[in-house]
């Protein structure tokens, strides 16, 4: 059985002082969270905190990004070996945000999805298609082509060593949830692709839905068969409403 997964995606939001309050929270409602592994990714600046306030906890810790490279003159970003060095387990990659706004390819994506594996951290892999991909239907070729980047560079055994997250685009930020069925159809669809490679690797790996999750969606959402957890943006920012979502597995 796969373990469900539920990641808090903080983006660019919070400060020292608001980061305190929501971790003691999250910290308060952990044991009442029985089924679900659970993880937070907050900005880079406060990896370091978090990370040790959620020292002697279930709470795992996670990067929203990674550059590809060790170290070396790239002002302004953050490798790998930082990142296991401050304490973190996870990483984010191919975010919509990180495709949309900073121009991040699907070959980019995999070359940050490598770095992370060579550099000791799980990778998160985001995949969606926009609302224009849904309505000309092309979701799964969307879909297939982002993970094929990752396939062809780190072959499929990789990705049984990692995270996926299916966050349709049109759902992230716009309280337009994706109806259980329709976000079961293209985990579903991930996971017989998967399949045909390596069932072993289509058995194992966490599919996690993104996209407008909150209390009051998770249990249904969750209930999916290929749906095993989610990565959670907007509701991760207030510790009430995100262990209602991390014990919807429960
Ligand atoms: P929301 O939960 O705010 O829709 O964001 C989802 C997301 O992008 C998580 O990575």
């Amino acid at each position: 059985m796969r373990q469900p997964l539920v990641a808090g995606n903080w983006k660019m939001n919070g400060s020292a002082a608001s980061i305190d309050t929501l971790m003691a929270g999250i910290k308060q409602g952990l044991a009442e969270v029985k089924q679900a592994a659970v993880a937070v990714c907050p900005p880079y600046v406060y990896i370091a905190k978090v990370a040790d306030l959620a020292k002697g906890t279930k709470l795992a810790v996670g990067a929203q990004d990674i550059n590809d490279q060790e170290s070396g003159a790239h002002t302004g970003e953050v490798s790998g070996p930082m990142l296991k060095d401050v304490g973190c387990r996870y990483v984010i990659v191919g975010h919509s945000e990180r495709r949309a706004i900073y121009g991040e390819s699907d070959d980019d994506t995999a070359r940050k999805f490598a770095a992370a594996r060579k550099f000791g951290l799980t990778p998160i892999l985001c995949v969606g298609e926009l609302l224009e991909e849904r309505e000309q239907g092309i979701t799964e070729d969307v879909v297939n082509r982002q993970l094929d980047a990752v396939i062809k560079l780190e072959g499929i055994k990789a990705i049984g060593e990692a995270v996926i997250a299916y966050e349709p685009v049109w759902a992230i930020g716009t309280g337009k949830t994706a109806s259980p069925q329709q976000a079961q159809d293209v985990h579903a669809f991930i996971r017989a692709k998967l399949a045909k490679l390596d069932k072993a690797v289509a058995d194992k790996v966490q599919i996690l839905y993104g996209g407008s999750v909150k209390g009051s969606n998770a249990v249904e959402l969750f209930g999916m068969p290929d749906i095993d957890g989610g990565l959670i943006g907007g509701a991760s920012l207030t510790a009430d409403e995100f262990l209602a979502i991390c014990r919807a597995p429960n």
